[in-house]
Parts: C-alpha cells; structure tokens; sequence
C-alpha cells in the first residue's frame, strides 16, 4: 500500500515540498505520496490529528505550526528538544515521533552545496523567532569561531544562547543588539527573520560583512530578498535558502524511509526557469 505524507501548514499552496518528495520517490523507487495540507490557524491539532487517524504514515510541518507540531509529538529526537520545535513527524503505531531537520538542512547546504565551511568561522544569525531556534544548535555544531545572535528584540536573542548553553556559557556563543554589531565584522550571516515577507529588511551595518562574506537568506522566492540586495550591494557572496529547502527535505525523507535521495538534481530542477509557455 501506498504511504502518505503531507506539509501541513497556513499556508502551503505555495510549497514546493510535494514536488521535492516525488523527486525523491522517483530516483529511490520509494512508494509513496506527498500532499498539501491547509490547517485553519486555530486547529492545527485537529488537522494533524486527522491526518493521521487517516492511516498516513507522516507529515512536514510548516508555519506557523512547529511549536504545536513539537507538543503534538509523543516522542521527540535530541535536536527537536533544542529547538522547542518540530518539522517533521513520524507515524509509528503509537507512536508519534518529531523531529527537526531544518538545522542539518541549513548546514549542508552551506557547508555541502555551497563549499563554505563554518569551522572556524564568525557567524552571525539574524533572527530569534522559530525560524532562527530551529537552526541555530546545528550552527554552533558546526564549530564556528563565534556564533552570534542578533535580534530586533534583544531578549529572545539572549533566550536562545542561554537555552543553547544549558549553564556551559560556551566561549564562542553570545547575544548582541542591532545597535552593539557596528563593532564586530562575520564571515557568515545568515537572516532567519521575517523580514524579507514583507520586503522590510533587518539593518545589518555594512561594516558586519566580512572580506569573503557569504550572505544567506533562509527565504526563498523567484528574486533576491531585500536582505541579499543589502548584501550584495556590500559585496557579500549571496544565497537563498532554496537549498536548505532540499536538504531538510531529503533529512525527512531519510527518518521516513531509511533511503538518503540525492538532492542535487532536485535542486537543479527548482532552478530551472519554466519552460516558455509551460
Ligand atoms: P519565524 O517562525 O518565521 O521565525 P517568528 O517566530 O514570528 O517567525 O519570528 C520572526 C522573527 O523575525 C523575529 O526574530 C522578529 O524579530 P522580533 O523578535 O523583534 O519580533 C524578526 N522580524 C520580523 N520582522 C522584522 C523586521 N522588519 N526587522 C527586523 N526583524 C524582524
């Protein structure tokens, strides 16, 4: 029998995660199917109750629902907990397993797809939302010199690194104001806000980027977000997050099938411009 999954969020006509799935099935030979699930905003837990009452074996779990898809989960893995949040849920039985791979997602794709390592490097995360929880334990994972975190709203920002630090105050995590970064100058800054949704665009100096900076918007859209165009205008190398995209898609991909796909003819294939007419 065929196994089903789903993205389940508000809204999701717009993704592109059941094409990346039927990529995937495709070259691996896996049975299965991939839909959209619309959740009205105040009955995310019907929905994915529903769902799975259905008889699927899982689903992705989009905006704004990763926190109630976390406290949907029955059992969670080790980078799920450090997030606070889920993306991805497994049907097992009784069991309902979440798990995070935006984070792992985001990594490869810088470190992999992009050849820019993070060992080593001065990073700066834009962002103390889900978004920015979601990835910023896999970035200090990566053993960068300094993770930096920076918010509009400083105490999130600072919510985060003492959560990530569990009383161990690495040496090389801290917070930092909007106001305080003029003084600091990153390898990598990656802008996990919301910004970029209404165009609006998070005031990184331009002293902050780095000779060699990589520049790394975790949205995705047909043009550069405001934030690349900032960046880029500063001379820093300039990436969307279509990649990570991909790889946290493959990562789910993984725990559901026990198969890693190859993602970069997938990735190609959402680079390609439609075909005049199609
Ligand atoms: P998500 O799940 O996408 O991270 P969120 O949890 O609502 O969404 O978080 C949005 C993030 O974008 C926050 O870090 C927010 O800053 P605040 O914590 O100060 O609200 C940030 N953000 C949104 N619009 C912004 C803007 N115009 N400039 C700077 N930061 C912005």
């Amino acid at each position: 029998m065929t196994d089903r999954y789903a993205i389940i969020g508000h809204p999701v006509a717009h993704s592109k995660s059941p094409e990346i799935h039927a990529a995937f099935a495709r070259e691996t030979g896996q049975d299965l199917s991939y839909e959209r699930v619309l959740a009205p905003l105040d009955a995310f837990p019907k929905a994915i109750a529903s769902w799975r009452d259905s008889g699927a074996a899982g689903a992705n779990v989009t905006v704004p629902f990763k926190l109630e898809a976390f406290a949907f989960a029955t059992e969670r893995t080790a980078r799920a907990l450090r997030g606070g949040a889920v993306n991805t849920l497994k049907f097992n039985g009784e069991k309902i397993i979440g798990d995070n791979s935006d984070g792992v997602g985001l990594c490869r794709d810088i470190v992999d797809n992009l050849a820019f390592p993070i060992i080593g490097k001065r990073v700066l995360l834009v962002g103390a939302g889900g978004a920015a929880r979601g990835v910023a334990g896999a970035l200090l994972d990566a053993a960068p010199r300094l993770l930096c975190i920076t918010n509009r709203t400083l105490k999130k920002a600072e919510l985060i690194v003492e959560e990530l630090a569990r009383g161990d105050a690495p040496h090389n995590l801290n917070a930092l104001s909007l106001a305080a970064l003029p003084d600091a100058q990153f390898d990598l800054i990656i802008n996990a806000t919301s910004a970029s949704l209404n165009n609006s665009l998070p005031l990184v100096p331009p002293k902050c980027f780095a000779d060699g900076c990589l520049a790394y918007d975790m949205m995705y859209g047909l043009a550069h977000t405001s934030f690349l165009l900032m960046a880029a205008g500063y001379g820093a190398r300039a990436a969307d997050g279509l990649g990570m995209l991909v790889e946290q898609a493959a990562e789910s991909f993984f725990l559901w099938r026990g198969v890693r796909p190859k993602t970069a003819p997938v990735l190609a294939m959402l680079r390609r411009p439609p075909a005049p007419g199609g």
